[in-house]
């Protein structure tokens, strides 16, 4: 969606949380039959962070979100919307978006979460763009905070080895600022691919033959067909890249950065290649996180605005897909 014909909307300042325990993979060699070696070649991922067994996605969510309210300068009462990205809410209602309102004290914001895997966080962004160009409302927190180690099965190796947990957040705001300004944001879904990425018997349709217990995974954890989500995410990204930088008017050679979703470095780099970029301008840090799912983007977006590795003018584009399969990507000129 092209947003010329919107109010302007910018990031005014971005958040993130990861939790204290980093996992290695040295560790995860204990616990499955795995290497390092295997891990690093077919991913890129070296290690990933675990919330404690107290903390809560919401814990996550609202210190990444206090974070990018002092980064914009606005106090939690400023604050019209809260949408958090999650798949591992901390129940199954009230919304971990409404617990975050609680525990910030954002009392004047209407609060609630969206369920669309990785793509979260990029959702929320495109939601609150839209109400925030329309004049609904004036300040968004957007949110992507996960818990992924509650539904990984610690003895399944093709899934266990791949997640983290962790939040990030970035508030959104409307005026005309030269720094963070969002110049088009994309969503798409394609419901025919529900079957290769999922939590089977972790709702109501238990009865389901599609969701029966998949042989050897822990019921209620993650379900993945790899292989299957590797050449769709590929397809999908790429196609989502190319359609935000048409719509902002932008040429493929002049985006200084491409934040991607942080799941796997050969999907990074399958990207990379197909939209014809040096390898700099992809930002990577799942080698220290692995996939956080909705909270990757965030986090990423985060340490990338923190270190200065998107300064002012940059084009930017973040594209993300996730389980549905749900795709999205914005471009942000910081
Ligand atoms: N350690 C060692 N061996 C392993 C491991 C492991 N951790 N995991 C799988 N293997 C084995 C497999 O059992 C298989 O053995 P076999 O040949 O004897 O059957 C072999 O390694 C190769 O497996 P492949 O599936 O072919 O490996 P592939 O190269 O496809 O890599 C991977 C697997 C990393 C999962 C890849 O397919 C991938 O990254 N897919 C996309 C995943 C992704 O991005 N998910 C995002 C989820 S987003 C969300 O919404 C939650």
């Amino acid at each position: 969606m092209p947003l010329s014909k919107l109010n302007p909307v910018y990031i005014a300042g971005t958040g993130s949380y990861l939790p204290e325990k980093i996992l290695s993979n040295a560790e995860l060699e204990k616990m499955v039959d795995t290497s390092d070696e295997w891990i690093v070649s077919r991913t890129g991922i070296k290690a990933r962070r675990i919330a404690a067994e107290h903390e809560s996605t919401s814990d996550m969510a609202s210190i990444a979100a206090q974070r990018a309210l002092d980064d914009a300068g606005i106090t939690a009462e400023e604050v019209d919307l809260i949408i958090v990205g999650t798949i591992t809410p901390d129940m199954s209602f009230p919304a971990t978006a409404c617990y975050v309102q609680q525990k910030l004290g954002a009392h004047n914001a209407v609060a609630y979460d969206i369920s669309a895997a990785c793509s979260g966080f990029l959702y929320a962004m495109n939601i609150a763009t839209a109400q925030i160009g329309a004049g609904l409302i004036k300040n968004a927190l957007i949110i992507g905070a996960e818990k992924l180690s509650s539904i990984l099965d610690w003895t399944d190796r093709n899934t266990c080895v791949l997640f983290g947990d962790g939040a990030g957040a970035a508030v959104l705001r409307p005026g005309n600022e030269s720094t963070g300004r969002v110049h088009a944001t994309r969503i798409g879904t394609d419901g025919r691919q529900t079957g290769i990425l999922k939590v089977p018997n972790s709702g109501t349709a238990t009865l389901d033959p599609e969701v029966q217990p998949v042989e050897g995974n822990a019921t209620g954890t993650i379900y993945m067909a790899g292989r299957e989500v590797f050449r769709h995410a590929v397809t999908a990204m790429k196609e989502s890249a190319l359609g935000v930088i048409a719509d902002a008017g932008w040429k493929t050679e002049d985006v200084a950065r491409v934040i991607p979703h942080q799941a796997n470095l050969r999907i990074i780099d399958a990207i990379r290649e197909r939209l014809n970029l040096p390898k700099e301008r992809m930002f990577v840090n799942l080698d220290k996180y692995g996939n956080t799912s909705a909270a990757a983007i965030a986090i990423a977006l985060d340490e990338a605005n923190k270190t200065k590795s998107i300064v002012r003018g940059d084009k930017v584009v973040l594209v993300v897909f996730g389980a549905g399969l749900t795709w999205a990507a914005a471009a942000v000129e910081w």
